[in-house]
């Protein structure tokens, strides 16, 4: 027998690489790029649909590649009609990650390449997921508040779009920057659980509508995306800025974790928590609610100074989407609406890396149990 007692387990793989990837970097020191370029820079100088084309194609489109691209994910936005009967006939009670899960595992039944396995293939099927993924969380929003399901504008861009889809009224320009901005920050993020999952389905050869379930599954979790909406519970259980102390204080001696602080890989501040705190200022300021600003403010004071743990992306991604008007159950799934472009960026450069993810484990159970049969246990 091999011995297992002597294989080293890296508990929650911190720190193992378990591939190569050219898509990002999340620096350590709190800096983020993608293929490159800085997040700062990027957010302040390009729309989110620059971004999805810089995951696809590893460069930044020119302006007539940025119009047709950004035609092709308007004209890809509308879903079949046996998805929207699909969502329709969802329970009430299930939350809205379960639906898309549910939704995109649907649509790969309707993919007009599902014999086609190529590159070119896979950056249509790519195009598709994130076009529809908006689509599905704004329909299953309007049926789910007995509203008409609204098609998309060709004048508008693609996040104003998404954002037109879920709310039934255009976005003025303060918004359409929120909504792009948001959109930016969440698209993709190195090897994070998700991306993971992703890279894990897609790497035995399962396909692209396969490795995005699994990857939405994993998102749901209130370790990783989930996060942000129990950030907003919290926010609502605090009602003051002098209750703070003792909230924060009560849940670490409960031994509980602050939801949207705290980050695996960053020891600083996250580089996206900076322009989200701005977003939602500037939103807070705009929809009279300057408290709830300042109250994550005492938040993140007070959690520093006891835990010496900074906000992560989902503090004020959860601000920001609140001021925006979207209920706390389809923060997650805005969050999977912009990730998609990265997950489905990393499943098809996995494609190319052609490797099986199995890693090993190290076996804790027992050995030579006498066998006793059914009848006499
Ligand atoms: N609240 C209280 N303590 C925390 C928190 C937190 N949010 N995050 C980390 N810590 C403490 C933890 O208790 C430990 O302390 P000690 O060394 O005294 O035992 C130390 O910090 C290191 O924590 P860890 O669990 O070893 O760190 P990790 O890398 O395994 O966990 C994390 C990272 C994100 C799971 C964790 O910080 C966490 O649970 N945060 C709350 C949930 C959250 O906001 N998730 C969103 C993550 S980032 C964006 C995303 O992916 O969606």
């Amino acid at each position: 027998m091999i011995n297992n007692h002597d294989r080293v387990v890296t508990r929650g793989l911190k720190g193992v690489a378990a591939a190569e990837t050219q898509l990002s970097f999340v620096d350590p020191a709190g800096i983020l790029y993608y293929l490159g370029y800085n997040i700062d820079d990027l957010v302040e100088h390009v729309c989110y649909e620059e971004v999805v084309y810089l995951l696809l194609h590893s460069k930044l489109p020119t302006k007539n590649e940025l119009d047709e691209f950004r035609s092709q994910l308007i004209s890809e936005m509308k879903l079949p009609e046996a998805t929207i009967t699909c969502i329709k006939t969802t329970s009430l009670n299930s939350h809205p990650m379960e639906v898309l899960r549910t939704a995109v595992s649907h649509l790969s039944m309707y993919d007009p390449d599902r014999d086609y396995k190529s590159e070119q293939a896979n950056k249509r099927r790519a195009v598709r997921l994130v076009a529809k993924v908006p689509t599905i969380v704004a329909a299953l929003y309007r049926l789910r508040t007995n509203q008409q399901i609204v098609d998309p504008n060709e004048e508008f861009g693609f996040p104003e779009n998404f954002l037109y889809l879920f709310r039934g009224i255009p976005a003025d320009n303060e918004e359409k920057n929120a909504i792009d901005r948001f959109m930016t920050l969440h698209a993709d993020h190195g090897f994070n659980a998700s991306t993971f999952a992703a890279r894990v389905t897609a790497s035995t050869n399962s396909d692209m509508y396969s490795a995005v379930t699994s990857a939405i599954g994993t998102l749901k979790g209130p370790l990783h995306g989930g996060a942000s909406e129990k950030v907003m519970y919290m926010l609502d259980d605090i009602n003051t800025e002098e209750e703070v102390e003792d909230y924060i204080q009560g849940m670490l001696d409960d031994q509980k974790r602050i939801m949207g602080f705290g980050h695996r890989i960053y020891k600083t501040e996250d580089p996206r928590t900076k322009h989200l705190r701005g977003m939602a200022e500037d939103l807070c300021h705009r929809t009279n609610n300057l408290n709830l600003y300042n109250l994550c403010i005492r938040i993140e004071n007070v959690v520093h100074e006891k835990k010496k743990i900074f906000p992560n992306v989902d503090f004020y991604a959860a601000v920001t989407l609140n001021a925006l008007g979207v209920p706390f159950e389809f923060f997650t799934p805005f969050f999977a609406s912009s990730r998609i472009a990265g997950w489905t960026a990393h499943v098809i450069e996995q494609y190319k890396d052609a490797v099986l993810l199995r890693p090993s484990s190290k076996y804790v159970g027992a050995y030579g149990r006498p066998f006793v049969p059914i009848e006499k246990r």
